[in-house]
């Protein structure tokens, strides 16, 4: 996916079909990188498998790894530190969760690699600690925090979620963190806050350029603030009664269950407080097939691909084929839009 200022190029001297043509190639071949598990070089495994038998060949494999030696699995063997003291979220889901193998070796995490199974590999070594969160903006009192007062915010809670991809793809994951509420209260937001602006740790030392990853870094996202405040949206710190691991979003992240999963970013380091919609990464790479809102919704489509069903991956070599339910099934949340078009504001 070309950077958008090369796709616009000097439009004074383009031709209106060029312009047509260009936009439809490079929408074709952002989805083929975007939406799928993609390598351009040479032909493997997944372009002659289907796609959804390959997935899940993959998890189930790393799932039995796992189990036969733990000690030999890359994934099983990191740093993370057991978390304690936390409750049970009566907001859980009972369905079954994930494998810890399948939710921490299949990531998007694009800092890390455009592969799925790359972020696993290439974070390894990424120092989370010492780790600072600003918050400040439209607030009376704005707030540097490192890792100890992070943890220190509320009480950690286990939350049990669905967690759906815009690629069709879903989890079943038990995070472990507290309500973004709850810190946005001690930073106490002015009259003039609407928005809430969130930024990713990026490092281009350690990371993919914009250009690799052909998305923008840092990775920006955004929540109205009644979303922000909603008790369902979650800054994690850990999954499994671990702490995160780094391809996860290791400190912390966000998680908002009911939107597609591009909205919980990983990594954060800033906070801001705002009165304007702010921009999201997503959004500027491609407006028409990523809005704002992001709500898991089966009756709109993505302009490649239906939003109707969806794949519970990570169980066995075959996944399950579900329906998607409307706001991921978090019906709680269906008042935050009344009134709205969802189809407008998708
Ligand atoms: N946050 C950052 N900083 N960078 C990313 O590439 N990917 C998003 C989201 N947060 C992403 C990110 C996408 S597309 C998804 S589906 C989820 O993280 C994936 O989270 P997981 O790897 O823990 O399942």
């Amino acid at each position: 996916m070309p950077h958008k200022e090369d796709r616009k190029g000097p439009v004074w001297l383009i031709s209106t079909t060029w312009r047509r043509n260009t936009t439809i190639r490079w929408r074709r071949y952002h989805v083929s990188r975007a939406m799928s598990i993609h390598k351009t070089s040479s032909l493997r495994y997944s372009d002659v498998t289907p796609r959804r038998e390959y997935i899940n060949r993959r998890l189930f494999l790393a799932a039995g790894s796992a189990v036969l030696g733990a000690l030999a699995s890359p994934f099983a063997a990191g740093a993370e530190t057991k978390l304690s003291g936390y409750t049970k979220s009566p907001f859980s889901t009972d369905e079954k969760p994930t494998p810890y193998s399948a939710v921490t070796s299949y990531n998007n995490y694009y800092e890390f690699g455009t592969g799925k199974d790359e972020p696993a590999k290439n974070a390894k070594n990424y120092r989370t600690s010492p780790w600072m969160l600003s918050i400040g903006g439209e607030v009376t009192k704005p707030k540097m925090l490192d890792l100890d007062a992070i943890m220190k915010v509320a009480p950690l809670e286990e939350r049990i979620y669905r967690h759906r991809c815009v690629e069709g793809w879903s989890f079943v994951i038990p995070w472990i963190g507290f309500p973004l509420n709850a810190l946005l209260k001690q930073v106490e937001p002015t009259s003039k806050a609407k928005y809430v602006a969130f930024q990713s740790y990026y490092d281009p030392k350690q990371m993919l350029s914009s250009r690799a990853a052909q998305i923008q870094f840092p990775y920006i996202e955004g929540l109205r603030l009644d979303e922000a405040m909603h008790p369902l949206t979650l800054i994690s710190v850990g999954l499994y009664g671990q702490t995160l691991p780094p391809q996860n979003g290791a400190p912390l992240r966000l998680t908002v269950p009911w939107k597609y999963g591009y909205k919980s970013i990983k990594s954060l380091v800033k906070i801001r407080l705002v009165e304007k919609q702010p921009p999201t990464t997503w959004n500027l790479a491609w407006s028409q097939a990523y809005g704002f809102y992001s709500n898991v919704n089966p009756q709109v489509d993505h302009p490649t691909h239906s939003q109707a069903t969806e794949e519970r991956l990570g169980s066995g070599i075959f996944g399950q084929h579900i329906k998607t339910r409307m706001f991921n099934g978090y019906d709680q949340v269906a008042s935050l839009y009344s009134g709205m078009n969802l189809r407008k504001y998708y």
